[in-house]
């Protein structure tokens, strides 16, 4: 039974709608609205805490039932209007401490760890790491992963950051990459859409992808495994954290019950493994 006078809708506030990964976790959130008969509206942040937080203020304004935020910046986010108003909000692709509110993430650093661990092994020893902004937990979180690694192995790291993590920027650093001496045989990038754009830098320069250069990518979007070589990535179960996310968003909006206590779910990351690493 949800609770009567408040509103059928839900939001849900994202980092790039241009990036499946976060279309994925709007499609989950949006079955699982469905079905409790309520309706989801998805707002693009586009990575800019000002926008973000222009969206927050629109949304308590309009007393949505309830808000699905992946935050660009968790210590900076307003978040007093929402629990003044009593609108639950619950995180998503974010881990934040369970008295603060219920999120909804994969881990990071065990991905991270996953992917530089799959290039050791694969015998690389120049591994190259193209990074989005530190500002997001995610990037600093893979990042982690990957040294924690590297730390015990023979390998050495070199990092290119981007300011986004898209197509564009990912070639852009697929040049940076060309550029360096000694050139790195591997790179992990810390999403498919820079790692894809690795790749169209590589087919376009003449770079044999895996034999020369390995990419291993992050999220294995539906792209990943169409790409011209299907590249390795690291899944994380997009549709599923919408899903659960809005479930105990939902959860937080019931009535006849107590409301539930916070939940902290943490999604374990899987490697799949394709032709960008098979040599
Ligand atoms: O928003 C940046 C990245 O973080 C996405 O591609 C996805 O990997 C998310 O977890």
């Amino acid at each position: 039974q949800l609770r009567a006078g408040r509103s059928r809708i839900l939001a849900l506030v994202v980092l790039d709608l241009g990036n499946p990964f976060f279309v994925d976790i709007a499609r989950g959130a949006e079955q699982a609205a469905h079905d409790e008969g309520l309706h989801v509206i998805t707002c693009d942040s586009g990575q800019q805490a000002d926008r973000e937080q222009s969206y927050l203020s629109m949304l308590a304004e309009q007393r949505v039932r309830g808000v699905l935020l992946s935050p660009v910046d968790t210590s900076g986010v307003a978040l007093e209007t929402f629990r003044r108003n009593e609108i639950p909000y619950v995180f998503v692709d974010r881990r934040v401490p369970a008295d603060e509110a219920s999120s909804v993430s994969v881990d990071d650093v065990a991905g991270g760890a996953l992917a530089a661990r799959h290039l050791v092994e694969r015998g690389h020893r120049e591994i190259a790491l193209v990074n989005g902004p530190q500002i997001l937990a995610q990037c600093r979180d893979r990042e982690a992963g990957v040294r924690s690694v590297l730390a015990d192995s023979a390998a050495r790291l070199s990092v290119l950051e981007t300011n986004d993590l898209d197509v564009a920027s990912g070639r852009d650093a697929g040049a940076r990459l060309l550029g360096m001496s000694p050139r790195p045989t591997a790179v992990f990038c810390a999403n498919d859409l820079l790692a894809l754009g690795v790749l169209q830098a590589m087919v376009s320069s003449g770079v044999r992808v895996p034999e020369e250069l390995a990419i291993v990518g992050y999220d294995d979007i539906e792209f990943a495994g169409a790409a011209a070589v299907p590249l390795t990535s690291v899944r994380q179960p997009a549709r599923r954290l919408g899903h659960r996310a809005a479930t105990l968003l939902i959860a937080e909006t019931t009535e006849d019950t107590a409301p539930p206590a916070r939940q902290t779910v943490v999604f374990e990351p899987e490697l799949v493994v394709r032709e960008s690493t098979k040599t």
